[in-house]
């Protein structure tokens, strides 16, 4: 076997040294300071940071334009927003409800910006409505591809659901059935989802309420495993003159 060759030896070292007394040059080894900054790979904060750059590009191409200035204001939706960023899996679910125009979608996309801003790993989200989603789980006569177990399964395995007006679709058994189907195995699975609706999850006095509108099964199971937060005020929609 060849003799290993070394880049350098004694004479080359010498020569190198001389070099360096010339140009006054002192060269001491020392402790190297490279524990990383913020700002450099290694350092926690730093990969927060471009997770959260990420999870934020997420959060933008999931909301609609309206809602790309939203940041979450109600102390209850805020305090929601940072129990899931502390401890994602026991948040569980947050309904919104109020009348129209109150800030409840605001507030929602709001609380997933602010989630998004925090750089937990795996941010992703789906945002919809529940008539798009339904829509969605429907057979697609011109789409024989079209597979409804597998988007079932996106609603439910997406670590950050929101359904928007939650109760505004044409009810059916294949809905219900979707909708209980969905509820159970994210509340099985410990994955936080927001809804919203215009109405009371029961009425006292009888009037329409989300019981009436989504049926009693899906109704107790949502009181059962939500957070029910009141959005009250004005509608904020402009009005027609
Ligand atoms: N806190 C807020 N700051 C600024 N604009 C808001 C705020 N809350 C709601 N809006 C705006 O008011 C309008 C109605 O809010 P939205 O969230 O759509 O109401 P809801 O979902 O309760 O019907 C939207 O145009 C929304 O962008
Ligand atoms: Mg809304």
């Amino acid at each position: 076997m060849p003799e290993p060759t070394t880049l350098t030896n004694d004479k080359v070292m010498a020569r190198f040294q001389e070099a360096l007394d010339r140009r006054g040059l002192v060269i001491t080894p020392g402790a190297i300071e490279d524990d990383p900054t913020p700002d450099e790979p290694g350092h926690p904060e730093y990969h927060r940071r471009q997770r959260a750059t990420v999870a934020l590009s997420r959060w933008e191409t999931a909301t609609p334009r309206r809602y790309r200035q939203a940041t979450v204001t109600h102390p209850q939706v805020t305090a929601w927003a940072d129990r899931a960023i502390s401890d994602f899996d026991t948040a569980g679910a947050l309904l919104l409800f109020g009348s129209i125009g109150t800030g409840k979608t605001h507030q929602a996309y709001g609380a997933l910006r602010r989630i998004a801003e925090a750089g937990l790993p795996h941010y992703s989200l789906i945002a919809t409505t529940a008539a798009d989603m339904h829509g969605n789980l429907r057979v697609h006569p011109g789409s024989p591809q079209h597979d409804i177990e597998h988007e079932l399964t996106r609603y439910c395995r997406v670590p950050l659901l929101f359904i928007d007006d939650i109760d505004v679709f044409k009810p059916s058994e294949t809905t219900e059935q979707n909708l209980f189907r969905l509820l159970n195995e994210r509340y099985n699975e410990m994955r936080p989802m927001i809804m919203t609706s215009n109405l009371l999850v029961r009425d006292p006095d009888g009037g329409p309420d989300l019981a009436a509108a989504l049926g009693d099964r899906i109704t107790s199971r949502l009181s059962q495993i939500a957070t029910v937060v009141p959005i009250t005020g004005a509608d904020r929609r402009p009005e027609f003159r």
